[in-house]
Formats: structure tokens, sequence, C-alpha cells
């Protein structure tokens, strides 16, 4: 009717709008998962949007658009990787969540199967990737992810680079080498590697003073690093496997239960998960799933249930399959780590490079054995997009080992006292107006000299510039002696400054003026890097140097005039054009400039440069130095005019090994490369007085 159209009309615009809006959430989560490695959203919340997003599609089928994210199936190959059928395809499991579902799957199999009797085995569910290995005669020929089952992307590079991972099947453990054979398991990674490896993440980005970006979970973190497209990469990356299942086999005889399967599993070198075990019935299997699930948080990895299969595979064969579930295996899952709380308040943070992070403070919450009282927000539109409001009961969930998410705001429980919050728009820590680069979700404080960032800057820029004796504790007494209020203002410290400062000494005042001194002679390249432009690491700033020659070509320089430089993207291009409109930043520039440091290339820059004792000469690190840090080792080889090599190739001149030592060695010694030791280096660091005093951050 008539009247009835303007307001049909209108729901469907809303309808279409909201569609619209899920599918550019989607994708953009899509995006930082799959491409950034970086998820900005939870798993739960990504799943909710999913669901809404095909409950309207489902109800308004004209809505749905080719390229909508429910037409790609989940988890289909990333451009990049190629396509493999396996040989059988991957099954899926169906879930159990309570007791009764669980004798109700056992009661369905005993229908199949009258005169059966079941024994079981019960096995964790590992939270990572499934894999599928193809083994030609004992050789392995290709390792594919899942993807829709069928169809999955070959990842074989990748997965050679996994130790869990035998390129060949041990043939006297007492199982037959197949023709062929199809092992399956899940690639994950353990709670102490995911932390390392976020922690030499935060470190990199550190050193090339660009904002880390951390991995959320550790299954986030095993899928990011499988998928990358250059192996040296997955290969600095701590994965594990865990073996459990076959697809195809061929020339062998199929073993007669799952308890044999993992048994030849074990033989041919694939570790198993030693939690797995025989039970006669299907209550001592619920009594397992329920052990399993009080011990979750204990395993140093993170499991979401218990997988219950029925033994003989004679059994399993007569079961078969519904659909993609096979019925005769189930998962029990864990119910999520999720509990409610109340939201105490919103705190900001100011990072070195002055990003503020928002971090909702909790009133204190039960979790899987540990007390919460914070969680993570990621950045102002999450928090409004949330709607959250201080006082509200939010739901929280705890995703394995790290700082817990946010899930929602319980509408339903507000009574009205509950205060909407907004994001500061001065700074928290100098109370500068904060500034958000547009079309960035990053808000950030743009004073240099906002305490919260000046002590992080100082010791980045005592980094970079190489100003021996100017660590974090040092660095810690100037910057609250309030000495500097910038970092150009070291170039102006005395030796009676120093002197007034607790355990300065003549000697040590004068060593570390000296180094401050020294530090005037690093080329422009290193000082743009130093100064803590958000994104700028080593490669950019060389970047600008080369390009620009000067800091006042490069203060007149346009935004499309510096993103046209070699390796410098469109995101630092902007990042650096924004740092130089800031009216302090150009005065800081000035200062330094004033201060006597190299502020253009200079050709007797890299002339000296030429003539240092390491330089034209490729060094790579692998294994731990006990006598200084990595970072320590990586910055005196520069500091002689040496290079850190990304990888070992041929043209490497040296891989310096320390102790526990990764697969670098085999491959250096492949390619010839010459093999060092910690001892040799420390030497060639003393003889040419690079060698640094002390660690300076023992573990
Ligand atoms: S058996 C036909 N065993 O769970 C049965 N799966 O939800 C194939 N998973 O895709 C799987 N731990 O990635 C099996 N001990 C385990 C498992 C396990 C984790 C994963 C696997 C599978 C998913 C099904």
């Amino acid at each position: 009717m008539a009247t009835d159209a303007p307001d049909s009309q209108q729901q469907e615009n809303q309808t279409e709008q909201r569609a619209d809006a899920l599918r550019t959430r989607i994708r953009e989560a899509d995006r930082a998962y799959y491409e950034q490695d970086n998820p900005i959203i939870s798993d739960a919340e990504y799943d909710e949007l999913m669901r809404e997003l095909r409950a309207l599609e489902e109800a308004n089928p004209a809505l749905v658009t080719p390229d909508s994210p429910t037409q790609a199936v989940s988890g289909a190959p990333a451009a990049g990787f190629a396509k493999v059928r396996h040989r059988t395809p991957m099954l899926s499991l169906a879930n159990a969540r309570a007791p009764e579902e669980l004798l109700a799957w056992r009661d369905r199999a005993a229908r199949v199967l009258p005169q059966a009797v079941f024994r079981y085995v019960c096995e964790p569910k590992i939270d990572g990737l499934s894999m599928n290995l193809t083994y030609d005669h004992g050789e392995l020929v290709l390792g594919a992810t899942r993807g829709d089952g069928l169809v999955g992307e070959d990842v074989t590079a990748n997965v050679r680079t996994i130790k869990d991972i035998p390129h060949r099947l041990n043939a006297d453990g007492g199982a037959p080498i197949p023709d062929i054979v199809e092992v399956r398991g899940e690639i994950y990674m353990r709670h102490s590697d995911f932390e390392a490896l976020n922690q030499r993440l935060a470190d990199e980005a550190e050193q090339a003073g660009t904002t880390p970006r951390l991995f959320a979970n550790a299954r986030n973190s095993a899928a990011g690093s499988l998928r990358q497209k250059d192996p040296q990469i997955t290969v600095s990356r701590p994965l594990s496997f865990l073996a459990y299942h076959m697809g195809a086999l061929e020339g062998a005889d199929e073993p007669a239960t799952q308890a044999d399967l993992l048994g030849y599993l074990r033989a041919w070198g694939f570790p198993v998960s030693p939690l797995a075990t025989r039970v006669e019935t299907i209550e001592e299997a619920q009594a397992y799933a329920d052990q399993r699930a009080a011990a979750r948080f204990d395993l140093g990895y993170d499991i979401d249930g218990a997988v219950i299969k029925i033994d003989d595979r004679w059994q399993q064969q007569e079961l078969g399959s519904v659909g993609r579930d096979p019925r005769w295996a189930i998962a029990y899952k864990f119910a999520p780590a999720e509990g409610n709380t109340k939201l105490l308040g919103i705190n900001v943070s100011v990072g070195r490079t002055g990003a503020l992070t928002p971090i909702a403070s909790l009133a204190p919450l039960k979790l899987g054995g540990v007390t919460i009282t914070s969680a993570q927000l990621f950045n102002e539109d999450e928090v409004r997009r949330k709607d959250l409001r201080i006082g509200d009961t939010v739901v929280v969930q705890r995703h394995g080992d790290v700082i817990p998410g946010i899930v929602k705001a319980m509408v339903e429980l507000r009574d009205g006292t509950e205060q909407p919050w907004t994001f500061p728009t001065n700074c928290p820590v100098c109370d500068t107006p904060v500034v958000r680069a547009e079309g960035g979700a990053v808000t950030y404080c743009p004073n240099l000299q906002c305490p919260a960032r000046h002590l992080e800057n100082v010791i980045h820029f005592a980094a970079v510039m190489d100003i021996r004796g100017l660590g974090e504790a040092i660095a810690e007494r100037l910057v609250g002696s309030a000495l500097i209020h910038d970092v150009a203002d070291l170039y102006h410290l005395t030796k009676e400054q120093l002197l007034t400062l607790p355990g300065f000494q003549e000697k040590s005042a004068e060593n570390l003026l000296r180094s401050i001194e020294t530090s005037k002679r690093q080329p422009f390249e290193r000082v743009l890097c130093a100064i803590g432009i958000r994104f700028v690491g080593e490669k950019a700033a060389e970047s600008l140097a080369q390009g620009f020659r000067s800091a006042d070509a490069l203060l007149n320089a346009t935004e499309e005039e510096i993103s046209a430089l070699p390796g410098v993207g469109p995101k630092i291009a902007h990042s650096v054009y924004e740092w130089l409109q800031v009216d302090t930043h150009r005065q800081f520039i000035e200062k330094l400039k004033a201060a006597g440091l190299r502020m253009e290339v200079t050709d007797d820059g890299s002339a000296a440069r030429d003539g240092l004792p390491f330089s034209g000469q490729t060094f790579l690190l692998t294994g731990s130095l006990s006598q200084l840090t990595r970072g320590q080792a990586e910055q005196a080889i520069k500091a002689l005019g040496g290079k850190i090599a990304p990888s070992v190739t041929k043209s490497l001149d040296h891989l310096v090994v320390g102790d526990a030592p990764g697969s670098k060695v085999a491959k250096a010694e492949k390619l010839g490369v010459p093999t060092r030791t910690e001892d040799w280096l420390v030497e060639q660091l003393r003889e040419h007085g690079a060698m640094p005093e002390k660690r300076e951050r023992l573990s």
C-alpha cells in the first residue's frame, strides 16, 4: 500500500546500510587478521558479526553481493599460495557441550552398530591450524592447510621449517613405511614461544623505531607465522606440531585402532600428545574431558576441548560420516573462559611514539585460574563501537594466556547510572591536545617532551646514535633530574651538571660526554632514524636521507615527494609529512642542527664509514650470546661499518653462532658461509674498541 511504502522503503534502506556496515567491518577485521596478523576484534565478536550478516542476507536475499564475506569459504586460500586438493577430504568434528550431548553421540553410534562394544581414545583438542602432510615413500612432499576441507593451500616450504615435522619418516621405529600416507595434525604455538615472539617483535620494532605489531593470541600467531610468503620468516617463528590422524594410506596395512594409529605416528617420528588416553566407557571419557577442562590453562599451549574417538577403526569405517562430520568422533568443547564483571574505568597509556592506548580497568574476575583486572581495548573506535560505559557489566573473554578482551557491554543490565566515556582530547600525561591522523585508528600525543614519551625517546635515541654509557638507568636519571627536556639537550650537558647526579664520578661523566660528542659524527640517516618518527626505521631513514640529502629539503617536501622514494610507502610518507608539519618538531630539528649534528648527507660521512674495520662486510647472528646482548652485538657491528643481513645467503660474510643456534648453521655450512664463535666476535669488537661494557639486560 502507498502509505506503507515510505516505511518499508526506509526499513529496507536501513537493512541495506546495516549489511554494508557489517561487511565493511568484517573485511577490516579480515585484513587485520590475515594480512597484518594483527586482529582488531575478538573471535567471538567476529563470529557475532558474521552471524548477523548471514541472518540479514538470508532474510533479504536481494541484499547478497557476490563479494560479501558470507560468500567466501572461511579459511579460503590466501592469494599467493597454490591450491591443492587433499587426497581424502579433511573432515571436521561435531561438537558436544554437555554430558547429555556426549551420551547422545554414543547412543547414535550404538544405533548404527547395535552389537558393538565401544572403547574410546581421548585426546586434547589443540587450538591451532590443522595440517595435512603427504609422505611419498617416506619423503615429505606436500604440506597443505585445511582450506575448505577439500582444497587447501600449499605451504610445503614453510612446513619444512618446523622442527617437529620430519622431512623423512623414521623407518626404524617399528612401523612400515607406506607408499603414500597423509599425516594429519595441528600446528600450534606454545605460550612461552608466543610470548618470546611478541617480545622479540616488540624489541625489533623498538630498535627500528616503529610501532610493534603484536599477535593477540597464540593461535593467530601460529596462523600468521605459517602463512608467511617467505619461509625465512616462518623459520624464525617457533611453531610446534602434534599428529593425531591419518588420511590416505597406500601400500601399508591400516592400523586396527586409533591407539595403534597414534603408535605408528610416534614410530615415524611425530610428536603425539602424551595426554592421549584409551578408556573403556563413555563415563571415563566424560571424566577425561572434565579433567582436561579443569587443567586447560596449565598446559603451556591452548586447547579448546577434548576429542573423543571410537578406538576400533573397523567400527569407525562402519559408522562413516554425516556430511563433513564423522560419526565416530566428537569434540567435547570446553565452556569458553568467559565471565561478567564491572567496568570500573578506562585508562589511557602513552607509548614511546606517543600512541594512546585505552585499557579497561575491571573489578577482579576469576577466569581460568587467574584473576583478571584489566582488558585490552585496542583503540578509540573500539570503545565507541562497543558503546562501553563506566559502570557497565561487561562480558570478558580469556583466549589462552593473553590479556583478555571485552566482548560486549550487557546493555540490559544498565540502570542509568553508567557514565559514557569519551576518548581524552588531551594527553593524560602532559595535557597536550592529542592528534589523530586522518584515516588512521591511532590517536597520539604530539609533544616530544611528554614525560611518558621522553624517557623511551632518550633510550631509543641513544641506542640508534650509539651513545655508549647512556642506557636505561642513566637515561632515567637524566630525565628525572630535568637536565634534559628533549634529546637535543644532551648536547649541552656539562660535566658539572652530570656530577650532580647520583652515581656519576669524574671519569664516568667524562666518558658519557665523550660518547655524546662522538655521536655528532653519526650520518644524517642515523639522526633521522633516532628522532623517533612513527614507522621510520633504518631502511626508511636511509631512503629519506638519500632522497632529500638534507633536513631543510625534507622540511619543504610534499607528501607525494616523500612517498615517491623507494621503500617509503604511503603510510610512512604520511607519518613523516604529518610529523614535519608540527611546529615543535620543526624547532626540534633546528635545535639538533644548532647542536652540531649532521642534518645533511655529507660525503665525508660515507667516506669515513668506508674506512671502518667492518665496511663492506655482512653479519648475521644466531643463537643466544652470553657476553653481550644481541642488540648490543648488532649495534657494535654497525658502529664498525658492518651490515646485519636479514637471512643466510651465499653472499653473507660471517654467521656468528651463539648457544642453541637454529637451522641457520646448517644452511650456512651448505652455502659455504664462514661460521664464527661469540669469542671471535668479542675479540674483534675489543680490538676495535667497540665492545660494550656490560650486558644491558640480563635475562
Ligand atoms: S581429529 C575426522 N583430533 O579440530 C577427525 N582433530 O573441529 C579429524 N583438532 O579440523 C580431526 N585436535 O583441526 C582431531 N586431537 C585432535 C584434534 C583435532 C584439534 C582440530 C582439527 C579439526 C578440528 C575439528
